[in-house]
């Protein structure tokens, strides 16, 4: 399988693994297919994300994915992180070979579950905001 340099740099050197205990929302999604799980950990001020992290038990793919992913959010408003999407990710990484595309939904739908559990707890209603999180399983679809 022929990875770009991007995705092996992720991969091999991934950004913000870890987690934070007093993290402001925490989601955890998993794919029930391929068993693979990903946690992320976010860090709120007001309007930004002023930190993240994430915690996988999962594949290449998705460990460089999650890692472009939290890059491209740190530091940005919730807006912009719940505009982010795997393709904006998978561009950023110069490509994911297509059996690897489901792989990127993980870091998507587990930014977007940390947020749903960051309003959930202000006792605001998430799917307003955030909107349902699509079945994980689903990715593997064309397998
Ligand atoms: Fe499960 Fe990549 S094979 S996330």
């Amino acid at each position: 399988m022929n990875y770009s340099e991007k995705v092996m740099d992720h991969f091999t050197n991934p950004r913000n693994v870890g987690e934070i205990p007093d993290a402001d929302g925490v989601g955890e999604v998993g794919n029930a297919k391929c068993g693979d799980i990903m946690k992320m950990y976010l860090k709120i001020d007001g309007n930004t994300i002023t930190d993240v992290k994430f915690k996988t038990f999962g594949c290449g793919a998705a460990i460089a994915t999650s890692s472009m992913a939290t890059e491209m959010i740190k530091g940005k408003t919730i807006e912009e992180a719940l505009q982010l999407t795997n393709k904006a990710v998978m561009e950023a990484l110069d490509g994911l070979p297509p059996v690897k595309v489901h792989c990127s939904v993980l870091a998507e739908e587990a930014v977007k579950a940390a947020l749903t559990d960051y309003y959930t707890r202000q006792g605001v209603d998430a799917k307003l905001i955030v909107g349902e999180i699509p079945d994980c399983s689903e990715c593997h679809a064309h397998d």
